[in-house]
């Protein structure tokens, strides 16, 4: 049922997450706020009893998370506004340049809340932005119905559908200016987000990929060090950057194309340059552009929490480390010492 004080609360939520003004690290209580608006408009019951892998699915390309991790994954709170801003932003700008017809917006993964979604529905017009939410899972598209017309947004969404995103095709005439996901973990282990973007991006190739990379870096790290620094502070936190191990972008994705199909994706060879000071260790960073300036890393989201290296090779001091992307049930990146 329409709720106009939800409404209202919606949007004024809305504003205040979009707010540059506003430090994401102080806007938890916003996103919590957030989260009660969407448990009570999708009717989402948890049960207590389950497992948070209850209902989950495991595809050819990855694991697609269950609906009550889906649901979870909105309180990675820092991650959830920078989404919001980003998408707002990718919008923005395509709306700059076409003014002819809606803005169409492919919400790949969109889980139980449409969460990055549902707050820029309240600030961008129908006439201006239509949004299709797609997801593997149809209980969260149930519960994503819910909210959209609690919210009063049904003319903001032109479709649901429930798919496989992986080997979705994309009408001719339902091509999209911008398509987001969050269909990953940190270092791309284990979801399909490199698939699907895949799959995605060569079929609409001018659209918008949000985020627009997603880059792998191996980095010497004092995690102890790390954890006394302020996130808020405007220094640096002290990593020393080996390099780039790969990166998830539409420039890679078409870069991909031209090579023989294989379901290894080469990345690249990084040396381990010594020496290493005491208390450092060689650890993978993922950091993640959903849209220029508005980026995650390092320790603001489980989606960049750095990984050490060792879970992935023993590579020691001064050798050298090829990296790849294996694609599949468990996709994974592969470092394997050479010379
Ligand atoms: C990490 S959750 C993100 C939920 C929400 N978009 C958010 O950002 O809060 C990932 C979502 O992607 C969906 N998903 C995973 N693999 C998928 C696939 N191959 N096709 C369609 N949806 C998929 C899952 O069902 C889940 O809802």
């Amino acid at each position: 049922m329409i709720n106009d004080t939800d409404i209202e609360e919606l949007k004024q939520l809305t504003s205040i997450l979009l707010d540059p003004n506003n430090s994401v690290y102080r806007l938890r209580p916003e996103v919590l706020a957030l989260t009660d608006l969407f448990n009570h408009s999708s009717q989402f019951t948890f049960d207590i009893a389950n497992d948070i892998s209850d209902g989950e699915s495991l595809t050819s390309d990855g694991l697609a998370v269950s609906p009550k991790m889906a649901a979870m994954c909105v309180d990675d709170y820092i991650r959830t506004i920078m989404f919001i801003r980003g998408l707002n932003a990718a919008i923005i700008e395509k709306l700059n340049v076409i003014s002819s017809r809606p803005i169409h917006v492919l919400y790949v993964g969109c889980g139980p809340f449409a969460a990055q979604a549902v707050p820029l529905m309240t600030k961008f017009t129908a006439s201006e932005v239509q949004f299709t939410l797609l997801d593997i899972h149809n209980r969260s598209l149930s519960c994503v119905k819910n909210v959209i017309n609690h919210f009063n947004l049904a003319s903001s969404v032109c479709d649901i559908i429930n798919t496989d995103a992986a080997n979705y095709v994309i009408q001719a005439d339902a091509k999209p200016d911008v398509i987001v996901m969050e269909i990953m973990q940190n270092c791309l282990h284990k979801e399909p987000q490199v698939t699907v973007s895949r799959n995605l991006v060569i079929q609409a190739p001018s659209a918008t990929l949000v985020p627009q990379s997603i880059r792998i870096e191996l980095a010497l790290i004092n995690t102890q060090n790390d954890l006394a620094h302020n996130q808020e502070s405007d220094s640096p936190l002290s990593h020393k950057v080996l390099g780039e191990v790969f990166c998830l972008s539409k420039s890679s994705i078409l870069n991909w194309q031209k090579q023989p199909s294989s379901n290894v994706l080469t990345g690249n060879k990084v040396t381990i340059q010594g020496p290493i000071e005491q208390g450092f260790q060689p650890m993978l960073k993922t950091q993640v552009t959903i849209f220029k300036e508005h980026q995650i890393s390092n320790y603001d989201s489980g989606l960049t929490t750095p990984i050490p290296l060792s879970e992935y090779s023993n590579a020691k001091v001064d050798e050298n480390v090829q990296f790849s992307y294996t694609l599949g049930v468990c996709p994974t990146l592969v470092a394997k010492v050479t010379s």
